[in-house]
């Protein structure tokens, strides 16, 4: 029988308090490596802290005193960054101007994620395909933007800046006329440096997560998320309220040549930030795409792993995920063979009920009043801390999402019923989407992508 070489004993931090950060702490756990792994969180997530051999409590914006705990334990071999904040506020650069590598872009290239008119920038510079119609607004022009809107039919609103995935106005969803919508815009205007209007896009979302170290870019098997606070993708945005995944790698509404296209921008934005920023993306690059009747078009990226979307790929991953966060900060990523089990997973997250709804007046406000959570019978799921806290007595939820629950079965129905199971188990302080992952949802997403395509049902 062969005997795996056991490797040297290495020393990582984890930047993150957040379910994303309990998957990337997971795959860092169970790597063949003797990891001794450290965590700055914000707020202390217990499944992160179970998994650590020390934590330190602080905030993201300040990279000295992350700085200070990696002092505080003479080093470390690596750092991994599960949110976008510590990104935006140099948290990189800071450990790399002392040696430490990290899986993470710097300030520079993360302002794909960081600045939306940097990206919208950054394509139409370099001819990448899949830019939707926009204009960049740095100032409030009423007579423009009215202008601007006449032209697109439909528009979408977008600040310029860190929102957490929340200040998106879709026209139709959350605004009707121009003048809600400049009324939109002027507010931006107020805390952001520009509002870009961009066209409305019909069609299906996928995230696809990329590894790469700036030079090779690996897709991992695509996700779709859920947004909509509420089920039938109704409601406000939020973080995330449950994403989907297939056995095949592939989703059902969407072909290969999708996949294709999309890893193609990717690969290009990789090439273009280089070039733009004399930096090389280092981490993971996950774009956010819509396929529509006229091919992939880019809605966002992020310079990190999705939350909720890192649990739908990490638990399945066959490489080990330390040897691929080596070849990405050593810059030989085409070196590793990356795979996945192919097993279909759905995630959902259980959210205080208040969480992303706009409540009737006196109506508990959960999000404010922190609730006891108590777990049941979660079957075969696994469970991720999210926004909770710890107190003697038990688990509390916070003003956002708390845990997130994940089935991984043979296909997309038996991964379903593993995590519905597992969110049905929470008693009442917390809510979820119990459609996410289920036929008659993801029927409804095939329906619109055939009907877009001119395709008809068989
Ligand atoms: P973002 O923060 O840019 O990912 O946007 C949040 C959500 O708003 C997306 O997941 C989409 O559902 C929606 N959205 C953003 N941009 C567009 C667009 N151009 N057309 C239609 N929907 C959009
Ligand atoms: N799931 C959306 C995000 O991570 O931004």
């Amino acid at each position: 029988m062969a005997v795996r070489a056991k490797k040297r004993k290495i020393k990582v931090l984890l930047v993150g308090n957040d379910a994303r950060g309990h998957a990337i702490a997971e795959a860092i756990a169970c790597s063949n490596y003797r990891v001794e792994l450290f965590a700055f969180m914000e707020s202390l997530n217990p499944g992160i802290a179970g998994l650590a051999t020390g934590y330190e409590l602080g905030k993201y914006d300040k990279p000295a005193a992350i700085l200070a705990y990696v002092q505080s334990l003479n080093g470390v071999d690596f750092a991994v960054i599960s949110p976008e904040k510590p990104l935006f506020y140099g948290v990189v650069d800071a450990l790399e101007e002392t040696g430490i590598p990290c899986v993470g872009p710097n300030k520079l290239p993360a302002q794909i994620e960081t600045s939306k008119s940097f990206t919208r920038k950054l394509l139409r510079k370099y001819g990448i395909p899949g830019n939707p119609q926009h204009w960049i607004f740095t100032s409030f022009n009423p007579g423009a933007i009215k202008v601007f809107m006449d032209h697109l039919g439909q528009a979408v609103i977008k600040p310029d800046g860190l929102t957490g995935g929340k200040g998106v106005m879709v026209q139709g969803d959350h605004f009707d006329t121009k003048d809600e919508a400049l009324k939109i815009c002027a507010e931006i205007l107020k805390k952001h440096p520009a509002v870009i209007i961009e066209e409305k896009l019909d069609g299906e979302e996928f995230s696809l997560q990329c590894f790469t170290d700036g030079k090779t870019v690996v897709a991992t098997p695509p996700v779709q998320d859920h947004k909509r606070r509420m089920p039938g993708d109704t409601g406000l945005n939020t973080g995330g309220m449950g994403s989907y995944s297939c056995a095949d790698h592939l989703l059902p509404f969407l072909k290969q040549s999708d996949i294709d296209q999309a890893t193609q921008i990717v690969w290009q934005v990789v090439r273009a930030i280089d070039h733009e920023t004399k930096e090389l993306f280092r981490g993971i690059l996950y774009g956010g795409f819509m396929v529509t009747a006229d091919g992939v078009n880019l809605v966002e990226f992020n310079a990190r792993f999705g939350d909720p979307e890192a649990m739908n790929i990490l638990p399945l991953l066959e490489t080990n995920f330390v040897d691929i966060c080596y070849g990405i900060i050593g810059g030989r990523l085409d070196e590793i063979p990356i795979s996945f089990q192919k097993k279909a997973t759905v995630c959902k997250y259980l959210v205080p009920w208040a969480y992303g709804r706009d409540l009737p007046q006196g109506h508990p406000d959960l999000s404010s009043n922190s609730a006891k959570i108590e777990i049941g019978d979660l079957g075969d799921a696994k469970l991720y801390y999210s926004s909770v806290e710890k107190r003697p007595d038990g688990i509390y939820t916070t003003a956002s999402r708390a845990v997130a629950v994940l089935g991984i079965g043979d296909s997309l129905p038996q991964a379903e019923k593993i995590a519905e199971k597992a969110a049905q188990a929470f008693s009442d302080p917390v809510d979820h989407r119990r459609d996410i992952g289920t036929d008659c949802l993801v029927q409804r997403r095939v329906d619109h992508m055939r009907a877009l395509r001119g395709e008809s049902r068989r």
